[in-house]
């Protein structure tokens, strides 16, 4: 089983905080976020930023794409993006729209989806999915658990590469061990730690220890 990759999400309000938290744990992970804060804060102009500090990097632009698929990858692709995000109750054809324009989509799955579209969107070529908690969700109390593990299993038997997100922390990433999770992706845990970058190699560190025993 291989190491899930660890992704950070950059979800500051402004660039320059964006920027220094990049900057400062960029090299510690394997894939940066631009978050959908940022971006609707600040616009797809700090993905060329992150791509000018990260060329080799790939770069997510977290975009939860609801419609006009066409031209918001055309203007993710554009800024640099290698990847970007529709939400889950987007139509069929705004993914597929989004995925003629940009190297890769990911379906962001929030609320009520079924397994069913889960099965449209792997026949529609899309490959991987966001299993994410809410922040909302989170904060109104919900917590992850067998459900979620569950749910999280039967994608990645359905064939998707599956990233996890929502309030990660050092302990929450272990209810996943023996999963196979494509990545991780971590905003908070990190950005807001006292020292991003240690928070982030422990995050790394935690996640070689469970998924190389
Ligand atoms: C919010 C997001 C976040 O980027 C994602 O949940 C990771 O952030 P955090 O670890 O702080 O919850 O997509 O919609």
């Amino acid at each position: 089983m291989n190491i899930p990759k660890l992704q950070v999400a950059l979800d500051h309000s402004n660039v320059a905080d964006a920027i220094r938290a990049a900057v400062a744990v960029g090299n510690e992970v394997d894939i940066v976020e631009a978050g959908t804060v940022l971006m609707l804060e600040v616009g797809s102009e700090v993905v060329r930023t992150l791509r000018t500090l990260f060329p080799n990097k790939t770069i997510v632009a977290d975009t939860k794409c609801a419609d006009a698929g066409t031209t918001i990858a055309r203007n993710c692709k554009a800024q640099g993006a290698d990847t970007m995000t529709c939400i889950c109750c987007a139509e069929l054809a705004t993914m597929k729209a989004a995925a003629k324009e940009i190297d890769h989509i990911q379906v962001e799955l929030y609320g009520e989806w079924t397994y069913q579209q889960a099965q449209s969107w792997k026949d529609a070529g899309i490959d991987q999915v966001v299993y994410h908690q809410s922040r909302d969700a989170l904060l109104s109390g919900v917590t992850w658990g067998e459900k979620d593990l569950n749910k999280v299993k039967k994608l990645i038997d359905m064939g998707f590469k599956v990233s996890v997100t929502g309030g990660l922390t050092i302990d929450t990433i272990d209810l996943f061990k023996g999963v196979n999770v494509y990545t991780f992706i971590a905003g908070r845990a990190i950005t807001e730690a006292e020292n991003p970058a240690q928070a982030a190699r422990a995050l790394k560190d935690r996640m070689i220890e469970l998924w190389s025993e």
